[in-house]
């Protein structure tokens, strides 16, 4: 029996995820759990003719709990998205308290979960995940995932425009965090390999970084990333089912994790990253979810200027979650 649990599963990205999960057929189990309209979407969901059986929860009945228990895996869209002007970090004030109160319904009903946040700033939402899970003693680092596919998936359509390969055969390293600079694409290890004009390289890092404005702006008020979040989700859930459920070895994917996963593997990383406990590297997936770290490899001059924009922003939002939790502010 394999149980994947939706939180925030009514929404934009949450009716979409659900969808592509239903049609997983390593699951057996899908709950979607929302404060709005779960049922309804749990219903439709129901007639698709593939093996999971579809439920729908809101709060009233211990409707998180019922949702929760014997998860699998857990994937989180809760909360609200970006309007035209805010920035990731703007959502903090509404989002962290949402993402505390379903991380503690995680730590009491389902702490053996693989936990995959997408919900919004990244970078300090896993902390507050973490935080909570650790609290309740129920935190292993190889569990807790930020989900930051989309940016990968993003650095293939957009170099793959330039460069005229197959959008789906180009793999870029992303690695950081998911907010603007934070977001550093590794196009030196652009894989098949292309040699870029450095103002190529400079527009096209530009794009990947800023990529979720260019939908924020064009949806005009009305949200953010929905349709490519949810594929992207649902890429990085099936990879996990690959990997801790059907046993397959190898799989890499990127993600925002806490670095003690891999405590020998990020010696050389933590290094690099001026002693960061947060970032988002390429990481091997195995039975019990991270098995390796992926350190960063030779990166040009550039990527390393990139890294240190990042550094200080990162550490700020890192720590923002973490006071969130250790004392409310
Ligand atoms: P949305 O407003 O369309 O949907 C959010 C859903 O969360 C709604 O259905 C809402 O009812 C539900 N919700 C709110 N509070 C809840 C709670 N306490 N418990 C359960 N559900 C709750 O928003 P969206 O477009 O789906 O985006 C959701 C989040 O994902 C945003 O924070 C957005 O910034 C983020 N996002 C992240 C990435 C990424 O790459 N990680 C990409 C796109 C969007
Ligand atoms: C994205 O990258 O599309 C998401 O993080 C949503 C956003 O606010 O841009």
């Amino acid at each position: 029996m394999v149980k994947a649990v939706v939180l925030g599963a009514a929404g934009g990205i949450g009716q979409p995820l659900s969808l592509l999960l239903k049609l997983n057929e390593v699951i057996t189990e899908l709950a979607l759990y929302d404060i709005v309209n779960s049922p309804g979407v749990a219903a439709d969901l129901s007639h698709i003719n593939t093996p999971a059986k579809v439920t729908g929860y809101l709060p009233a009945n211990d409707g998180l709990k019922c949702a929760l228990t014997g998860a699998h895996l857990i994937v989180i869209p809760a909360g609200v998205p970006r309007k035209p002007g805010m920035t990731r970090d703007d959502l903090f004030k509404i989002n962290a308290g949402i993402v505390r109160d379903l991380a503690t319904g995680i730590a009491q009903h389902a702490p053996k979960a693989y936990v995959l946040v997408i919900s919004n700033p990244v970078n300090s939402t896993v902390p507050i995940v973490v935080e909570v899970l650790k609290k309740h003693g129920a935190f292993d680092p190889k569990r807790v995932f930020g989900v930051t596919t989309l940016d990968v998936v993003r650095a293939s359509t957009f170099t793959s425009s330039i460069s005229g390969a197959a959008p789906q055969g180009v793999r870029v390293p992303v690695v950081g965090g998911h907010s603007g600079v934070t977001i550093i694409p590794l196009l030196s290890q652009i894989s098949p390999r292309h040699n870029f004009t450095h103002e190529e390289i400079e527009a096209l890092t530009k794009r990947i970084q800023f990529g979720g404005d260019e939908v924020v702006k064009a949806k005009d008020g009305a949200g953010s990333a929905t349709l490519s979040m949810a594929q992207a989700g649902a890429r990085f859930a099936s990879s996990i089912l690959n990997a801790t459920v059907k046993g397959e070895a190898g799989i890499v994917e990127p993600s925002y994790v806490h670095l003690d996963a891999d405590k020998e593997g990020c010696a050389q990383l933590r290094k690099l990253i001026d002693g960061l406990d947060y970032f988002s590297s390429n990481i091997e997936l195995g039975p019990n979810g991270v098995a390796k770290i992926i350190s960063l490899g030779e990166i040009s001059e550039y990527e390393k200027k990139l890294l240190e924009a990042a550094i200080p922003e990162l550490k700020t939002n890192i720590n923002k979650g973490v006071s969130f939790i250790a004392d409310g502010s």
